[in-house]
């Protein structure tokens, strides 16, 4: 038994494909991973510390902090992108316990503005991996205390853009990443290896997006508030291997299916003998839309060292080292719809050098996204290209090249729009998907 090769090219459009009217176009970034200087988060300490995994540190960044209007100009140029995702850095909001900065909220209000002077939506993070290192220091994610902390920034933060400012809203970013490469891999902050403190953040996660949510809505009720939740396809090479079986199961629960329930019952349930199962009060259906970021297939095997099976020669690699599966965002956009909510796609991006690839995952993405729409009944919203500009990938440094825009870290970080940004702006535009315009750009016959 094995797995088949696979690349985007396979589930490229074959005919025009309509996107509904209102479908939201954009891209995502991230406040680390762009902004440059957030000396006060858990990342940066673990960027600087001795013996970090982290390839290197994030350091300047692209200076989004400061030319965030050059980006946005690029994402406007096209006419056709009408939301921008970003996210908030509580450390810069509040880099000590108790303590405001209002400059930061400033900040982050002109930003706001200047998104939408240029016809653009914001959608606002507000808690995308970083943590500010005061409350690090006392167990982050695995301390429940953390929950009412990021529900009042949540409510300072709201308060202080207001409710024009925050059309749509993500709460939290990809919890099962943080709580399983943080808490348990140990490859984020705070490094921990311990399955019991990975259960523990999983729940102050959902936790914390069922009180960050009310506090949110209670500023902005008519704000489009969702959590944005890492899926993958989770996959077996052989159905008939019971130990792959289980093991597959079992990551799939942590990683997905742990939150996926959560919003459908309310539930925090399974997490193993250190958290008690528990309704949490406003967590049913918590949620005005569900996010969805897919990347990748995940074929489970405990045996192996990286826990999954290599890839099988003739898929397509990206610079992260995964292959590019279209049918799985399919997958995820089904199981997400399951919770009964409006979808919107925040995350799907490909890192890669060559970017005639990246318009072909593009495109092949889409058009899946589309068949479930259409055969899968799923009311998928919209969808945010990851990521605007290439940045900080976490440990990865920024080796991968994620952006519809290059940005040259050897000429003062020049932004450098790639023709996939024009391609996608195409797709927006139009508001379709055409075969022909996808031959131009991924250069098919060429
Ligand atoms: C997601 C994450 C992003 C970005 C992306 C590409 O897991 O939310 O911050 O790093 O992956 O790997």
């Amino acid at each position: 038994m094995g797995i088949e090769p696979t690349r985007s090219d396979d589930w490229l459009p074959t005919e025009t494909l309509e996107f509904p009217e209102g479908f939201l176009w954009g891209t995502s970034n991230a406040a680390h991973q762009v902004e440059g200087g957030n000396v006060n988060n858990d990342w940066w300490a673990w960027e600087q510390k001795a013996g970090s995994p982290c390839v290197e540190p994030s350091g300047d960044s692209t200076d989004y902090w400061n030319r965030y209007e050059e980006d946005l100009d690029l994402c406007a140029r096209g006419g056709g992108q009408n939301v921008h995702r970003f996210s908030l850095e509580w450390s810069r909001i509040e880099p000590a316990e108790g303590f405001v900065s209002q400059v930061a909220l400033d900040h982050y209000k002109r930003l706001c503005d200047a998104i939408l002077e240029r016809g653009l939506t914001p959608m606002v993070t507000f808690h995308h991996f970083t943590t500010p290192q005061w409350a690090a220091a006392e167990g982050t994610w695995a301390d429940a205390a953390i929950v009412d902390r990021f529900a009042r920034f949540c409510e300072i933060a709201a308060a202080a853009l207001g409710p024009d400012r925050l059309p749509y809203v993500c709460t939290i970013n990809e919890p099962s990443v943080v709580a399983t490469l943080g808490y348990f891999v140990g490859m984020f902050p705070p490094g921990v290896n311990d399955a019991d403190a990975q259960a523990q953040a999983s729940a102050n996660f959902v936790r914390a997006h069922a009180k960050g949510y009310g506090a949110i809505k209670a500023v902005a009720p008519e704000a489009q508030v969702g959590i944005s939740l890492a899926m993958q396809d989770t996959q077996v090479a052989d159905p008939d291997d019971d130990a792959a079986r289980g093991f597959a199961e079992f990551v799939d629960f942590r990683m997905v299916g742990f939150f996926v329930d959560a919003l459908r019952t309310g539930w925090i349930e399974n997490l193993g003998p250190v958290v008690a199962d528990e309704e949490v009060p406003g967590l049913a259906g918590c949620g005005d839309f569900v996010g969805v970021q897919y990347y990748a297939r995940f074929v489970a095997d405990p045996s192996s060292p990286m826990f999954t099976t290599p890839e099988p020669e003739g898929s397509e690699i990206t610079q992260m080292g995964y292959a590019s599966y279209p049918p799985g965002l399919g997958v995820c956009l089904r199981r997400a719809a399951t919770t009964e909510l409006p979808v919107i796609v925040t995350e799907n991006g490909m890192a890669t050098d060559d970017d005639k690839r990246r318009c072909a995952w593009i495109a092949a993405h889409l058009a899946v996204s589309h068949e479930a729409m259409t055969e899968g009944g799923v009311d998928l919203r919209g969808y945010t290209y990851w990521s605007t500009t290439d940045n900080f990938e976490w440990a990865l440094g920024y080796g991968p090249k994620f952006g519809l825009i290059g940005i040259d870290r050897e000429n003062g970080l020049a932004r450098v729009p790639r023709p996939s940004l024009d391609f996608f702006d195409e797709i927006a535009r139009t508001n379709r998907l055409d075969p022909a315009v996808v031959a131009e750009y991924v250069g098919l016959g060429t």
